[in-house]
């Protein structure tokens, strides 16, 4: 099987990994990818976000299936254009994608399903974000309705903070505060049957002990010891199998990656988002985790076959990543600087650590960094306590001017 993947994050580097470890898989592409990518895949400088020029890309090569990593090509509609050209892909349409894209859309369909999620006001004025600011109370929540890259979320005790992102928005979500652990259950579904994957903890702050603003994810794990084994099945229940009926049942089906992101509150399980993508850097462990070959689970799919699929075989190893972000990472990192260590971890912790690689790019014999996230250290373990030695083992080999990492990844889950 021919497989082409669109993206170039740590996800995709994941991806890209999987996929290459699969023997089904005879050549592996991806566009347009960075410099760790490379050494998976073949690499191709087209635009992500033009439709037209992936579906032409995968037609040259003789695709058998397209994966898209990311929601921005999600929601430009660009696994329509692959489709339309008759090729397999992986990844919802223009249409179903609105569930990561639009917030109000998601809540809509919340509603609909009859999906727990925090209640919501989505206003457009001035007066209306006041109204609703005031009747939920602190700690106030403002999203920004459209796709934000991770950043449009504001969590705040301050009502000047929370109604100054307003104003920076135009239409906003104003919800509810959910108290509580959170928890990402990603599906895989091709708008008909669901197949949860294993449940992952993002680490959403900047700075140790969740401090600091949100970003994109500076880590993640699983399992999750913590959690009760029954939530996999409570999720699929209530959330994920009602959402993808009420996708369908509107006309316009989800087939691909469903991410919820959850929170376990005290009144019980509550939506926070959905995600159409396979979340950053909850993939780096999930996958880490995963024995069935990727590639057939991801083409039943997109083929409308996965009822067909038996099921999911998983290791009972734990799976920690840390990410290393670039100076100044989520203001305005700064990029360019070159990584050097990246050698001694594939010679002295392989193959229960490896660098995925977000933001990067090759220049001459050097790799630089090019992103705000430029590194996702990934390990396995008999338990998370080894997991994490092994994934911080990794980290301390490399090096980055000015770069920042978080310390406590997994920490109180390990314990
Ligand atoms: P989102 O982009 O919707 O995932 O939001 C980013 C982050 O903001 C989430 O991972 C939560 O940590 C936080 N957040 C979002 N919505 C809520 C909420 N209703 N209550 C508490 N925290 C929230
Ligand atoms: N881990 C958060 C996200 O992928 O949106």
């Amino acid at each position: 099987m021919k497989v082409l993947v669109i993206g170039s994050g740590a996800r995709e580097h994941a991806l890209c990994r999987s996929l290459s470890l699969d023997p089904a898989v005879t050549a592996l592409h991806c566009a347009p990818g960075n410099a760790g990518i490379a050494e998976a895949a073949e690499l191709h400088p087209v635009d992500a976000l033009d439709g037209a020029a992936v579906a032409g890309l995968a037609r040259e090569l003789g695709a058998d299936l397209v994966v898209v990593g990311p929601e921005a090509p999600l929601v430009a509609g660009v696994a329509d254009a692959v489709r339309e050209a008759g090729i397999p892909c992986f990844g919802p349409s223009k249409e179903a994608a609105l569930l990561e894209g639009s917030k109000a859309f998601a809540k809509d369909v919340m509603a609909g399903a009859g999906v727990p999620t925090a209640r919501s006001y989505v206003c457009t004025t001035e007066a209306e974000v006041d109204e609703a600011l005031d009747a939920f109370g602190a700690p106030y929540v403002v999203k920004d309705d459209g796709l934000a890259a991770g950043k449009g979320v504001v969590v705040t005790s301050d009502i000047e903070q929370a109604k100054e992102h307003a104003r920076g928005c135009g239409r906003v979500v104003i919800e509810e505060f959910l108290d509580g652990p959170e928890v990402s259950l990603f599906a895989v579904t091709d708008g008909e049957a669901v197949v949860p994957l294993r449940p992952a903890q993002d680490f959403k702050r900047a700075l140790d002990g969740d401090e600091g603003p949100n970003t994109g994810g500076m880590g993640a794990y699983s399992p999750l010891p913590w959690a009760d084994p029954k939530l996999v099945d409570e999720v699929l229940d209530t959330v994920l199998r009602p959402t993808v009926d009420e996708l369908r049942r509107r006309g316009t089906p989800f087939a691909g990656l469903l991410y919820a992101g959850l929170a376990i509150t005290s009144r019980g399980v509550r939506v926070i988002e959905f995600n159409a993508r396979f979340g950053d850097p909850e993939t780096q462990v999930v996958l880490a985790r995963l024995e069935t070959p990727l590639a057939g689970v991801l083409l039943a799919a997109a083929n409308g076959t996965l009822a067909d699929l038996p099921p999911l075989r998983w290791s009972d190893d734990a799976a920690v990543t840390v990410v290393i972000a670039s100076h100044n990472y989520p203001d305005t990192p700064r990029t360019g600087d070159p990584i050097v260590g990246l050698d001694a971890v594939a010679a002295h912790d392989a193959p229960h650590a490896y660098v995925l690689h977000a933001g990067t790019k090759r220049e001459g014999d050097a790799v630089v960094s090019a992103g705000g996230r430029v590194l996702s250290v990934t390990a396995t373990g008999a338990d998370l306590t080894q997991a994490r030695e092994r994934a911080y083992t990794a980290v301390s080999r490399i090096s980055l001017d000015g770069s920042q990492h978080r310390t406590d990844i997994a920490e109180r889950a390990a314990e």
